[in-house]
C-alpha cells in the first residue's frame, strides 16, 4: 500500500481504538472473575480477538447485546482456579501479552495440562523469561528448546516467590503476579526499572490490596477476583502514530479523544516534548497510581524538532512508541540515541533491526547499536519502499514516514496493522482528505 506526502498537513479530530494491553487484561482477569464483568469498548483487532477466544476456549462466556457496540460485553468467568481443559492448543496467534500472561494463570490451576501457540513470530520470542520463574514457583512447563512456543502447561499447586526480574517487562511482572495470586503465600516481583502497570491498576479495581513501592510490587493470596467493569480507554501507542505524523508534516493540528495517559505508558509523549514538540493535554504526573486508568484529549501541531537521548530507564514507558521515536529523529536538529533498548529485539520482529534496515532504506541516517539506534536529523526523508516483516508498528511507522517523506513510501504488508489497528490506513486516510 503506497502513502504519498501529505501536502496539506493532517487535521480533524480522531477516536483511536481501545488499548490492547488494558483489553487483554480485561478479557483474562474477566475470566479469573467469579462474578460477571461488563466490558466497554474492547479493541477488535487480531491480537485481542485471539485472547477473547482463548478464555471461551478455557469455559468463559461472552454474552453479547447486538444493540450494543460490538466492543461491549459481558464477560461471565470460571474464576481464579476454574480453568477448563481444552482439545488442541490455545492458539495465542501473534500476541506476546496473551501467551505470557495466560501460562501464569494456567500454571496455578489446581489439574489440567494446556498447549500455549501462536505464530512464527510467537515461536521465535523468549518465553523462558516467564518459564524460569514459574519452574521456580513450582510449576511444570514443556517448551520447544526449553524456553520457546510451543508450550505445554501442567496446573498444580505453586508456592509464592520474590523474583527480581532481569528484564523490566511487564507481561513477566503480570505473569508472576497472576499466577502469584493463587499461592499461599503471594508472590513479589522486582523489576530492574518500572514497566507498564495496568496489571496493579486492574488488579486493585478488583479488590486486590497490592503493595508497590518503587520497581517492587507485591500480591497477596487472592481467592477471588472481584472486578465488575472495565472501561477501555484509547491506547496511547495506536494514538502515537498520529501524533508522530502530525508532528512531521507541516500544516498538521490533529485532536485525538480519549487516550489513555497513564504515566507507564506515556514516556514517548515526554520524549517527543523534550525534542520541542506542542503537545496538548492532562498526562498523568510521574509515580501517580490511581486503580482505573486516567484518559485526556491530546492535541498536536507541527512544529520543529531537535534531537534528544533515551536512556534505559525511560524504555519501558515508551517501548513500543521507539520506532517512532526514530522517525522523529530524522527529522529534528542534530542527533536522536536511544540506548538501554535491547528488548527491542524481541517484539513482533527484531525492532532494532527491522527500523533502522526500513528507515535507511527510506533515506535516513540512522546506525543500530547494541542495544539501540542513532539517528543523524536530515531534516527530512526521501521516501522508496519498506517492509512490515509482519510487524504491526513497522507497517504504521512505514505509513507515517510516506506522509512525511518528500516521495511517498509503498508499504509492504500493510495487512500486518490489524493486529493492533485494523482501521489505520482509513484513519489516516480521514485526517488527510482536505
Ligand atoms: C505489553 C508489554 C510490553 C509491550 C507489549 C504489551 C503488555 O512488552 O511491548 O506490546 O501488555 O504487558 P514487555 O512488557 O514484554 O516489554
Amino acid at each position: 500500500m503506497r502513502f504519498n506526502p501529505a501536502a496539506r498537513g493532517l487535521a480533524g479530530t480522531l477516536r483511536v481504538p481501545a488499548d490492547k494491553s488494558i483489553s487483554h487484561r480485561a478479557a483474562l482477569f474477566g475470566a479469573m472473575s467469579s462474578g460477571p464483568v461488563r466490558v466497554r469498548n474492547y479493541l477488535h483487532a487480531a491480537d485481542t480477538d485471539a485472547t477473547l477466544a482463548a478464555v471461551q476456549q478455557l469455559g468463559a462466556r461472552v454474552d453479547f447485546d447486538p444493540t450494543h457496540p460490538p466492543g461491549e460485553f459481558t464477560l461471565h468467568g470460571v474464576g481464579l482456579r476454574g480453568a477448563r481443559e481444552v482439545e488442541g492448543a490455545v492458539d495465542v496467534g501473534n500476541a506476546g501479552t496473551l501467551m505470557r500472561l495466560i501460562a501464569g494463570w494456567l500454571a496455578a490451576q489446581p489439574a489440567g495440562s494446556w498447549t500455549l501457540d501462536g505464530d512464527d513470530s510467537i515461536r521465535s520470542r523468549p518465553m523462558g523469561r516467564v518459564v524460569e520463574p514459574l519452574r521456580l514457583m513450582g510449576a511444570r512447563i514443556d517448551a520447544r528448546e526449553d524456553r520457546f512456543a510451543p508450550l505445554t502447561v501442567h496446573g498444580g499447586q505453586l508456592h509464592g516467590i520474590a523474583y527480581a526480574s532481569p528484564v523490566a517487562s511487564a507481561q513477566v511482572k503480570s505473569c508472576v503476579l497472576i499466577a502469584g495470586m493463587a499461592t499461599p503465600e503471594g508472590a513479589t516481583v522486582t523489576e530492574p526499572h518500572t514497566s507498564r502497570d495496568h496489571t496493579e491498576r486492574m488488579l486493585a479495581g478488583a479488590g486486590v490490596s497490592l503493595e508497590r513501592d518503587g520497581t517492587r510490587v507485591t500480591v497477596p493470596p487472592v481467592d477471588a477476583l472481584d472486578l465488575s467493569a472495565v472501561d477501555v480507554p484509547g491506547d496511547l501507542s495506536s494514538a502515537a502514530f498520529f501524533v508522530a505524523a502530525a508532528l512531521l508534516v507541516p500544516g498538521s493540528r490533529v485532536v485525538l479523544r480519549d487516550v489513555n495517559v497513564n504515566w507507564t505508558r506515556t514516556g514517548f509523549l515526554r520524549i517527543a516534548e523534550r525534542m520541542g514538540a506542542r503537545i496538548s493535554g492532562e498526562l498523568e504526573p510521574l509515580g501517580g497510581f490511581a486503580p482505573g486508568e486516567p484518559v485526556s484529549d491530546l492535541e498536536i501541531e507541527h512544529g520543529p524538532l531537535r534531537g534528544t537521548t533515551v536512556e534505559a530507564d525511560e524504555v519501558p514507558l515508551a517501548i513500543d512508541e521507539l520506532p517512532l521515536v526514530a522517525l522523529l529523529g530524522c527529522f529534528a536538529e542534530g542527533e536522536t540515541v536511544v540506548r538501554g533498548a535491547g528488548e527491542l529485539k524481541v517484539k513482533e520482529s527484531d525492532r532494532i533491526a527491522t527500523v533502522v534496515d526500513g528507515l535507511s532504506a527510506l533515506g535516513a541516517d540512522i546506525e543500530a547499536t547494541e542495544d539501540g539506534f542513532i539517528v543523524r536529523g536530515t531534516g527530512g526523508l526521501r521516501g522508496g519502499r519498506i517492509a512490515s516483516h509482519g510487524d504491526h508498528r513497522l507497517a504504521m511507522l512505514g505509513a507515517v514516514a510516506g506522509l512525511a517523506s518528500r516521495e511517498g513510501v509503498e508499504v509492504e504488508g500493510m495487512e500486518a496493522a490489524a493486529v493492533s489497528y485494523p482501521g489505520f490506513a482509513a484513519d489516516l486516510a480521514k485526517l488527510t482528505a482536505r
